[in-house]
């Protein structure tokens, strides 16, 4: 049984992820610093598979305990390496927070794994920007970030392709996520945003069972079908299969060449009017809401060529709005009877 390495193991995408290991047969570590998640995602993952993943409560940033890590973890045979800052607005107030831990961790990691070493980098369609052409490929010129957020992930992408030009036996993987969202189906982990949600579902989610008020939607006059901004939305859980599908193709030696990037969505665009309909339906539950101005730093409409990690990764997401909503919905009305 192969061991592989999930850091930021609790937090949203990573703690599934985790589950998804497990039932490939994997056996899985968990480094996290706790930062933006809780602990208790741990129990909640041993309540889905039936044990405690090892963990390990450790900032990437200190470049001497992630030696001191890989040196007792020598049987590690790949990383899946998600932990990082994610929060847009706050990257904008303060870039050096988002540079200093997003660069240090992953270098430190890289380092400290030495260079025989299968990674999946956990990277974003925000690369892209707004691309010219849709749906969007890997091979699509990617845009100036918006934000230092989207930069991180930007420039770590250029560290790991730099870095495989000159290391043969490092070999990553990027993934490029759409728009992450539902939860588990036993609703036992899912999204915990801290204060208000900045993303769309969890904001949806939580204007629905009463702890936030109207929804606002952020423009209506976008040249889209009904005027408001289009994205990808894919479930979680087709999510974290990409990246067991991902470590298998590292570990098979199945890699065409030491650096990759692939897509993940679903290759369909919803407007946001769609989303909020689509939880309406799938939920029974009325929403609230009004629209507002665009949001700065928002584009238009982006989604997904898909067609890469259909016929390379072997990969395609199987669920639909509907279970991503119903799932979220799950989720939320699981925080509230169990309250975190
Ligand atoms: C955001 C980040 C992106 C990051 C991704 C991670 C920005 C600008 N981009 O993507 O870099 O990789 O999260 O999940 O923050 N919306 C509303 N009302 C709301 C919230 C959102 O109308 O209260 C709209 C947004 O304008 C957007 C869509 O819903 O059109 C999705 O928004 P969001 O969930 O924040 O994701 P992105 O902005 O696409």
């Amino acid at each position: 049984m192969s061991k592989i390495l999930v850091t930021g193991g609790t937090g949203f995408i990573g703690s599934h992820t985790v589950v998804e290991l497990h039932n490939a047969g994997y056996e899985v570590v968990i480094i996290d610093n706790l930062s933006n998640s809780n602990p208790r995602i741990l129990d909640q993952i041993e309540s889905i598979i039936g044990l405690k993943p090892e963990f390990a409560e450790l900032d990437l940033c200190d470049e001497a305990k992630v030696n001191a890590f890989a040196e007792s973890h020598q049987d590690i045979s790949g990383v899946i390496h998600f932990a990082a800052y994610k929060a847009v607005g706050e990257s904008v107030q303060q870039p050096l927070k988002y540079y200093r831990n997003n660069f240090y961790s992953l270098i430190n990691l890289i380092n400290a794994f030495g260079s025989k070493l299968n990674l999946v980098f956990s990277s974003s369609c925000t690369v892209y920007g707004q691309p010219d052409v849709l749906p969007v490929t890997e091979e699509a010129p990617t845009k100036k970030a918006e934000s230092p957020y989207g930069n991180t992930k930007q420039i770590a992408e250029e560290i790991l392709q730099e870095t495989c030009a000159v290391v043969p036996d490092l070999k990553v993987i990027s993934l490029r996520y759409f728009n992450p969202v539902g939860a588990h189906a036993s609703a036992l982990i899912g999204e915990l945003p801290i204060g208000v949600p900045q993303n769309l579902v969890p904001f949806i989610t939580q204007s629905a069972i009463g702890k936030r008020g109207a929804i606002t939607v952020f423009g209506n006059d976008y040249n889209t079908p009904d005027g408001s901004a289009v994205r990808d939305y894919i479930h979680v859980v087709d999510l974290a299969k990409a990246h067991v599908a991902a470590v298998r193709r590292l570990e098979n030696g199945d890699a065409a060449q030491n650096y990759e990037v692939f897509n993940l969505g679903t290759g369909k665009g919803s407007t946001v009017l769609e989303v909020i309909h689509a939880f309406e339906q799938s939920t029974g539950e009325k929403l609230d809401y009004i629209i507002g101005p665009r949001r700065s730093g928002d584009v238009e409409k982006v989604w997904g060529d898909v067609t890469k990690s259909t016929q390379i990764l072997g990969w395609k997401a199987e669920l639909g709005l509907e279970e991503m909503m119903s799932s979220a919905w799950n989720w939320e009305k699981y925080l509230r009877d169990n309250p975190f």
